[in-house]
């Protein structure tokens, strides 16, 4: 039999290190390293090293030979789910829901599993709630609770031979922080039992074509706690995100396989349970008749498709003597960096003032499309004077000043003029050819061109 072979695997980055010490050398963290015990099987190139290779020679296929049918998929009901998900649920793929504490995780996936029972075999493993609680939530949420199958279990090992018994199309396990093997000494949410149990539950699904759904709670910080090592084991990775104080959820992929990433499913946590939200542009434009100086609606690129979101500035007199600049939402450096274009560029001198920038509805922009926007919506709160309501802007800004294209302008202003807007300032060339109906597309190719038009 092959020996074990004790590893330390560091709870942050999930690096391994053959001797334990106080930081680990790949990420720097303090006391993160813990021990694991990995079992020896099927580890290393010991046979072939000895000669021999003992194993049989297996067929190989060229890309070509390989049958391309489409990859069966079912929907969850919810079709910002399935977008997120692209397209729908994978048989046999392993699937992380990520979030915080109360998030709203259980309650979706309990929702969704409801649903999917009326179709097919389906389990639903809680190791958190007791049965009572799952019940009674599903029941004064209306869901049909005839057919989804409930376990109270913790145990990995009971579990998958109950699961296996079942044969279930769909499974969930809230949640794999819980859930604790038998063989693995730790105590359960370690590294070393999330890890083990995760692989389990992968090798199960990859047997017998049960699509997975396992839960996992995530730190303040917004990292998995524990199941970042498990990144490279499952299929697709989908945080529920809160924002803010606010009802509106969004579900987000960071991994996955089978679809894009960064695609945003919006929901809102109501008093009847989850409820998806078709059109977010809607809510994250919800602004009254009077726009105030500062505000600019840009749209913005989620995944596969364009959202209309308001960003405001604020600029007041800093009282210190080091002017403030806070960005939320946006990124700081991004916000400096813009600043100081303005004022190479634009011939505007902000550095007495403090600037503040928010991207409303607690949304968090990656792109660089945001740029002339936030430029926009400074310069309005600095002039004190609102921008038109029925104005959108988005583009990147050069250090030079200059105004640089983004992928996708012509959806993103179809979907501008599909909410009513009649003006946009956007880069030259992602002026359309063929022009907007409705609207008014002004490109402008540098920031002094951009003001002028504002
Ligand atoms: P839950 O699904 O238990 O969160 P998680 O599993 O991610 O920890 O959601 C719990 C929160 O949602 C809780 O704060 C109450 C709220 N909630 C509602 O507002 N309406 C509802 O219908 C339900 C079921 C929960
Ligand atoms: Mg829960």
């Amino acid at each position: 039999m092959a020996k074990s072979r004790v590893v330390y695997v560091c709870q942050d980055c999930g690096s391994e290190q053959t001797k334990w010490a106080g930081q680990c050398p790949d990420c720097g963290a303090w006391n993160t390293l813990s021990q694991f015990v990995e079992a020896g099987a099927a580890r290393g190139l010991g046979g072939a090293r000895r000669g021999g290779y003992a194993g049989a020679v297996a067929e190989l296929q060229t890309l070509d030979q390989i049958d391309l049918a489409e990859v069966p998929r079912f929907s969850t009901g919810y079709s910002e789910f399935d977008r997120v998900l692209g397209g729908g649920v994978v048989p046999g793929s392993v699937n992380l829901v990520g979030g915080q504490p109360g998030a709203g995780k259980s309650t979706l996936l309990l929702q969704v599993m409801c649903a999917l029972s009326q179709q097919m075999e389906t389990l639903y493993v809680t190791g958190e709630e007791s049965l009572q609680q799952v019940a009674l939530r599903a029941h004064r949420l209306g869901l049909p609770t005839d057919k989804l199958k409930m376990l109270a279990e913790t145990s990995v090992e009971s579990i998958l031979a109950t699961a296996a018994k079942l044969a279930p199309r769909v499974m969930v396990i809230d949640s794999v922080q819980v859930v604790h093997c038998e063989d693995v000494p730790s105590a359960p949410g370690g590294v070393a039992q999330v890890r083990e149990s995760a692989a389990q539950f992968t090798r199960f699904a990859k047997a017998g074509g049960a699509a997975m759904f396992l839960v996992g709670h995530v730190t303040k910080d917004g990292t998995l706690a524990g199941p970042k090592v498990l990144e490279h084991i499952i299929d697709c990775s989908i945080m529920l995100e809160d924002e803010g104080d606010s009802r509106f959820r969004s579900l987000r992929a960071g991994k996955n396989r089978f679809g894009a990433v960064n695609e945003l499913g919006v929901f809102a946590m109501t008093d009847r349970g989850m409820r998806e939200v078709r059109n977010p542009s809607a809510i994250f434009l919800s602004r009254g008749a009077d726009i105030s100086p500062g505000s600019v609606v840009m749209v913005v690129w989620e995944g596969t498709r364009p959202l209309l979101v308001e960003i405001q500035a604020l600029v007041d007199e800093s009282m210190g003597s080091n002017p403030r600049r806070v960005a939320v939402g946006v990124d700081q450096n991004r916000l400096s960096m813009l600043l100081a274009v303005l004022h190479r560029h634009g011939g505007l001198q902000l550095g007495d003032q403090d600037v503040f920038a928010n991207v409303v509805g607690g949304i968090k922009v990656a792109e660089t499309s945001a740029d002339l926007a936030l430029l926009l919506a400074i310069v309005s709160s600095y002039r004190d004077r609102s921008i038109d309501a029925g104005l959108v802007s988005f583009g990147e800004v050069g250090l030079s000043g200059e105004i640089r294209p983004v992928p996708s302008g012509g959806e993103r202003l179809l979907e501008a003029a599909k909410h009513g807007f009649r003006r946009a300032i956007v880069p030259a060339a992602n002026v359309p050819r063929k022009p907007v109906e409705g609207m008014d597309v002004v490109g402008v190719s540098s920031l002094a061109q951009a003001l002028d038009a504002l």
